[in-house]
């Protein structure tokens, strides 16, 4: 596809004797056509070029010339409106997006650089809860659209496995397995388990040491304990895959915290080899540079913490991936933990990979009353019962409006996961997310099931054609309906990359509702199949990449698309 910013860019550095690559970046994409297919703000160029932003346009304007890609400049506000031959442009699209088919938007710029992206993480024994959905799902998209991008990427569940959560558990079950039944469902027996002795724990604090105690025999390499805690994280795995396979998300990793045991004493000399190893009450810190708390390394009991595992991780990521970058999508309550443990990495003489490491942090997920999720009772909290209630919800909405639906259960498998996806996915990712489920399975609102509806409807339009033509004359596309479609399908691969650029997968969300609603626009003024045979080949194959384009879109974000719903 011809990369019209680079040709403007081109055309406007040489008249302004300035840098392409800059002038490029500068180059936007109006909201509004009738300001131009981009235009390019002149006020950038004032500093360097000593001229007033009106000024600078005016003289690009009059130096301009024919172009064949150009139909015409405008100067609007020290702004340089830039129109392009539409024909062009569309035929253009049309004939890139039908010949690349699923390559469509992928890119190379990602070729030869590997990826961390560190996600999910949830901490065995505890309920795989609400709180983890947002590191999933965004991690999961992330992985999607790098990987498209052509980037080695490797996605990591680095699971809380270790230390005093899963301890209480196992405190527990030794004290009361004999209550329960561990036959059928034996993760809701040892969620129920944890839940008691947090109870307790609350009204009595001395109860802690008979966790303390298994954490010992744990680290002692206890037999039975470590039996015991070898079963609790199969059990948890198994439950956490089953929530994966819904959301279609992988992993090439599951070293979670355990796998650093014997990995931690590395940390502790490389750290005293360098003298950054400080007493503070008994324990051992690294004093930070900025005003923020030292980063204990060390307890005063002489245990590792959490920061210690992540930095045993992060050696180990930098020896076994080479990195070029590391993400952390983890909520933004652990700023200062990633913070302490980059700066620590960065003293101990591996600035490059620090550098390379960023914490991609995210919003709460609120009900619909602005309060924390699952911090009411009533509320669904575990991911399980989540998903159960949007697929069973979904199920039910598609049952009225389509009875006759055959696989309606795999159907609303779709509609119900992909509901939740969409929601959690909808906003800039620093937002809190409001958890309203009216909202989220509004099949009319901004919501995964509209962009999955409008996704059937396009197949269901290439099902009343029957034979979908190979080629036709794109020119007929050009209404201002048409083009608006086809404009936004020529901008699916730019959005991808500034999706990444910014690890905000919303970027695309936002991208797949604007297109569906042009869709819908063009689809209302306009029949596509019509009297008029070459008209009728143009708009179903306008059809059929804009379907395309959507279902390729929400792969990207996570979701599946039903063929029909
Ligand atoms: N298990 C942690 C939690 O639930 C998240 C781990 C994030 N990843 C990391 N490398 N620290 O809070």
């Amino acid at each position: 596809m011809i990369d019209y910013k680079e040709q403007i860019a081109l055309k406007i550095a040489e008249i302004t004797v300035t840098n392409k690559d800059d002038i490029k970046n500068y180059i936007e994409v109006p909201q509004n056509t009738e300001m131009g297919d981009f235009a390019f703000p002149c006020f950038r160029l004032a500093k360097e070029l000593k001229k007033s932003p009106m000024q600078i346009a005016e003289d690009i304007k009059s130096q301009f010339g024919e172009n064949e890609l150009i139909d015409k400049v405008e100067v609007v506000n020290g702004y340089l409106n830039i129109f392009i031959k539409k024909d062009a442009y569309i035929y253009d699209v049309m004939k890139s997006v039908l010949a690349e088919g699923d390559n469509y938007g992928r890119s190379n710029i990602g070729n030869g650089k590997t990826i961390v992206i560190d996600y999910s993480s949830p901490n065995i024994a505890k309920p795989f809860h609400i709180g983890h959905l947002r590191s999933t799902v965004i991690g999961n998209s992330l992985y999607k659209i790098y990987d498209f991008l052509g980037f080695k990427v490797i996605g990591i569940n680095h699971l809380g496995d270790w230390g005093m959560g899963v301890c209480r558990t196992i405190a527990g079950y030794l004290m009361w397995k004999d209550e329960y039944d561990f036959s059928e469902r034996p993760i809701d027996s040892i969620l129920a388990i944890y839940v008691r002795y947090n109870k307790i724990e609350k009204e009595d604090p001395d109860f802690k040491q008979h966790a303390v105690d298994a954490l010992k025999k744990l680290e002692a390499g206890d037999e039975e304990i470590t039996k015991i805690w070898n079963w609790i994280i199969k059990v948890s795995l198994e439950n956490y895959q089953k929530i994966y396979d819904l959301m279609d998300c992988k992993f090439d990793s599951y070293n979670g915290e355990a796998f650093y045991n014997d990995k931690m004493d590395r940390v502790i000399k490389e750290l005293e080899d360098k003298n950054l190893l400080v007493e503070s009450e008994g324990a051992k810190v690294v004093m930070m540079d900025e005003d923020i708390p030292p980063c204990m390394i060390l307890t005063s009991q002489g245990t590792t913490i959490y920061a210690t595992r992540d930095l045993a991780a992060l050696l180990y990521r930098i020896d076994n991936y080479n990195f070029d970058k590391c993400l952390y999508l983890v909520a933004s309550e652990q700023a200062l933990h990633f913070k302490q443990v980059f700066e620590t990495l960065s003293k101990m003489g591996y600035e490059e990979y620090a550098k390379r490491c960023e914490h991609i942090p995210f919003g709460l997920v609120l009900d619909e009353d602005g309060q924390k999720m699952g911090s009411r009772k009533g509320n669904a909290t575990t991911l399980e019962e989540i998903f159960g209630e949007s697929i069973e919800k979904s199920l039910k909405i598609i049952e009225e409006k389509n009875p006759d639906l055959e696989d309606k259960q795999s159907v609303a498998e779709k509609v119900g996961v992909g509901a939740i996806i969409f929601n959690d996915l909808a906003n800039s990712r620093i937002k809190d997310e409001i958890f309203d489920w009216n909202q989220i399975l509004n099949f009319n609102g901004e919501t995964g099931p509209y962009l999955q509806y409008t996704y059937v409807r396009t197949r269901s339009i290439l099902r009343n054609v029957g034979e979908i033509p190979t080629s036709a004359d794109f020119s007929l596309l050009n209404d201002k309906e048409g083009y608006e479609v086809v404009r936004l399908i020529g901008s699916f691969g730019d959005v991808v990359k500034s999706a990444a650029d910014k690890n905000e997968p919303s970027m695309i969300s936002r991208y797949l509702l604007d297109l569906a609603k042009a869709f819908s626009r063009f689809y209302n003024e306009h029949h596509i199949i019509c009297d008029d045979k070459n008209v009728q080949d143009a708009r179903v194959l306008l059809t059929k990449v804009t379907g395309d384009v959507i279902k390729e879109g929400l792969a990207l974000l996570g979701i599946r698309c039903p063929e029909k719903m």
